[in-house]
């Protein structure tokens, strides 16, 4: 098996080219980061709004927040007052009067707490009762219906429409026209996680034999960052996905794009094909061509998208080739396993993905 070049950084023996590896490396993550910069407007964040359904909630954030610390700056007050308050001498000298003194009586502070705990917790509940009625419908009946699947740890999406010719299945990365409510319908095939883009929209749990159902809007185009807050195995936090807010055009754009079937594979690229099928077809598939596995991240247009792995990596050809090549170094106990691929094999998977742009 030929060596490729990510596994020569890690068991390479001068130590001067592992120095000069990692600096590769750090240069590859700034070049990364700084480009993802401009795009991502939203990284993962709940104290700022960037839809109708988020601003509600964040509203009631920090109403909540406000109360909370009110009652912790009274109570903080009231117990410094009460330990620097002097008793006098007389209880100081003789113990025996402390457990029947009853010099001021404590009852109204009983009462007056109890009244304003009443008042503050009442008015939180009812407060988050109306901010519950207000997201669970939009104001105008969404005309896109997205499915999205959490699995262990990466997030299915399927575009659903009543003509099946525009159906089809995407991963980890989700297009909504902006300044309109979109539904989506969540799903889980394994155990229960949670679908919460913080800047768009509540948390909604994704629980295993039931389809649970939200919306969420987006008033800005941007890249909003989504992540799945229920602790659902070792990769949980290794489980995010994006949500990319476009102008209706970009939109329509953008789905023609994923309607459209792989390129058919001609002369070199035949190969390349044939080697991708023969590696990675089990589990993945490409739609317009033969390969059809439904265990991983449907692969279709893959080059399009942000992120590889939901998320943990930029989707450069760098990174691909490292991922492909060693998936359990960056996702620990991911499904994906360790393929025996060679480097002249690995060269021609990633010559056959770049086509799927
Ligand atoms: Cu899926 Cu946490």
């Amino acid at each position: 098996m030929q060596p490729i070049a990510f596994r020569s950084h890690r068991f390479g023996a001068a130590s001067r080219r592992r120095v000069r590896a990692c600096l590769g490396f750090i240069a590859t993550a700034l070049t990364a980061s700084s480009s993802s910069a401009a795009t991502i407007q939203a990284p993962l964040g709940y104290l700022t709004a960037h839809g109708p359904r988020a601003a509600t909630i964040l509203d009631l954030t920090y109403g909540t927040l406000a109360i909370s610390c009110l009652v912790s700056v009274i109570i903080a007050g009231l117990l410094v007052w009460a330990i620097l308050r002097r008793r006098p001498d007389r209880d100081r000298t003789d113990p025996k009067a402390l457990a029947v003194a009853r010099t001021g009586g404590g009852l109204p502070w009983i009462y007056v707490g109890v009244g304003l705990s009443t008042v503050a917790l009442f008015g939180a509940a009812a407060w988050t009762m109306v901010v519950l009625r207000a997201v669970a419908t939009p104001a105008t009946t969404p005309t896109l219906t997205v499915e999205i699947t959490g699995k262990q740890w990466w997030w299915e999406v399927r575009y659903l429409d009543e003509d099946h010719a525009r159906t089809f299945t995407t991963a980890n990365e989700i297009h909504i026209p902006v300044g309109v409510p979109v539904a989506f319908r969540l799903k889980s095939e394994d155990v229960i996680h949670s679908f919460w883009v913080p800047a768009l929209h509540g948390k909604t749990d994704v629980i295993p034999g039931q389809t649970n159902t939200t919306w969420l809007q987006a008033d800005r185009p941007g890249v909003y960052r989504g992540q799945c807050t229920e602790y659902c195995g070792k990769q949980h936090a290794h489980m995010g996905f994006v949500v990319v807010a476009e102008s209706s055009e970009a939109f329509a754009r953008w789905y023609q794009n994923q309607l459209a079937p792989a390129p058919p594979p001609a002369g070199d690229l035949a190969e390349a094909q044939k080697t991708f099928a023969a590696k990675c077809g089990a589990c993945h598939a490409v739609r317009g061509s033969l390969v059809g596995g439904r265990l991983g991240p449907d692969l279709s247009h893959l080059k399009s998208r942000r992120t590889l792995a939901a998320g943990t990596l930029p989707n450069t050809p760098g990174h691909l080739g490292a991922w492909i090549a060693d998936p359990q170094h960056f996702k620990p106990g991911a499904k994906m396993p360790r393929l025996d691929i060679s480097g002249p094999e690995l060269a021609r998977v990633q010559t056959y993905l770049a086509t799927l742009d």
